[in-house]
């Protein structure tokens, strides 16, 4: 089965080709960087036009690579929610639209599932069961995930996302957008010992975030320290050591809650070496296997969503003849017989 997966939710444009047999095959990206760092963050009309240019062309690359046509699709996969909905709007139009003129099923996909599944796109893939922690620009989730399609969500960010707080500091630093790599090449230059920012949610049960106060932290920290450049470099590897350290107490207790013997990372901030580096001693401490994607997996990709689009696809699952996206969608809502 060769699905070709079309990944629009916010401002990457992923194209990806996976086929059941020989995995995944082509796999493009386009990222809206310098569209959007002018603004300091996405503006979704921009996205959406955007997506608009670039799909069709990245598609007609994909296959040229191969040597492939639109004839030898199965499917059409692209994700149908979270997220803006003008952006998942172009995916789901175009591969909707194209899977009908092939009179091939077009199938949509959570976005978060992709994640979720991502680690699967290189050996050693995790098998089920196992605990995500799924942390991007829009979620901050504790997942179990029992079988493909069966996912309980145990823990989440009560307010911004662990991506959205690293994104944040980084406009408050004037390290520009997107703030996650920013912050973890300052925090290098940064001195671990001259500020200490708090754990939230650590002092008491649960397995629930919050990153909206660090935020804060940091612009005090950065209004009294003066903008003086090392201490910009210390807040940052205070901050990102804060976020780090929060993450690693909840998956520790999500691990001994559950009894659960893997974790996957997924989602642009498990791209985080701090955090990947937290994980191992976490999981070399719990005695338990960890999986994370690379880092080109990490972040938003078409090759995620293809995967997700190709296993759905062999269950029989196909969308209706509507072109329908769902920008809020929770993970839980979602089960291998349910289209959207
Ligand atoms: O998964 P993703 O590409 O998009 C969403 O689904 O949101 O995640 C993007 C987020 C951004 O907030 C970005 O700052 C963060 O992932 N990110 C990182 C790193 N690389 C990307 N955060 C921390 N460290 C990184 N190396
Ligand atoms: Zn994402």
């Amino acid at each position: 089965m060769l699905v070709l997966g079309i990944e629009s939710s916010c401002d990457e444009t992923g194209i990806a080709l996976f086929d059941s047999k020989n995995g995944l095959l082509a796999n493009e990206l386009y990222s809206q960087i310098t569209i959007h760092s002018e603004f300091g963050g996405v503006v979704p009309e921009l996205a959406s036009r955007d997506h608009i240019v670039k799909t069709v062309p990245l598609i007609k690359k994909c296959l040229y690579q191969v040597d492939l046509g639109l004839n030898d699709l199965n499917g059409v996969a692209y994700t149908a929610g979270p997220g803006l909905a003008g952006a998942l709007m172009v995916g789901a139009a175009i591969g909707r639209s194209l899977a009908f003129s092939l009179g091939i099923p077009a199938i949509p996909v959570h976005h978060m599932e992709g994640h979720l599944l991502a680690p699967m796109l290189a050996p050693p893939a995790p098998e089920f069961p196992f605990l995500a922690l799924l942390v991007s620009g829009g979620h901050t989730q504790l997942v179990v995930a029992e079988k493909f399609g069966h996912y309980q969500i145990i823990g989440e960010s009560v307010d911004d996302a662990a991506g959205e707080a690293f994104d944040k500091t980084a406009t408050l630093l004037g390290l520009g957008y997107p703030g996650g790599p920013a912050i973890a090449a300052m925090a290098i230059e940064g001195d671990p010992e001259i500020f200490h920012f708090p754990r939230p949610m650590t002092d008491r049960p649960g397995l629930d975030f919050s990153f909206s106060g660090l935020k804060t932290y940091v612009a005090n920290t950065w209004r009294e320290c003066g903008e003086e450049p090392q201490q910009k470099a210390n807040i940052a590897r205070a901050f990102e050591e804060a976020v780090v350290d929060t993450i690693k107490i909840k998956c520790q207790r999500a691990l001994k809650q559950t009894n659960l013997k893997r974790l996957v990372l997924a989602g642009g901030v498990s791209a985080n070496q701090r955090l990947r580096q937290a994980m191992r001693q976490l999981a070399e401490q719990s005695q338990i296997d960890l999986f994370y994607p690379p880092a080109t997996f990490c972040t938003d990709n078409g090759a995620m969503i293809a995967l997700a689009g190709c296993k759905r696809l062999m269950l029989g699952e196909q969308a209706e003849m509507l072109i329908q996206v769902r920008p809020r969608w929770p993970l839980n809502e979602l089960n291998p017989s349910e289209s959207i």
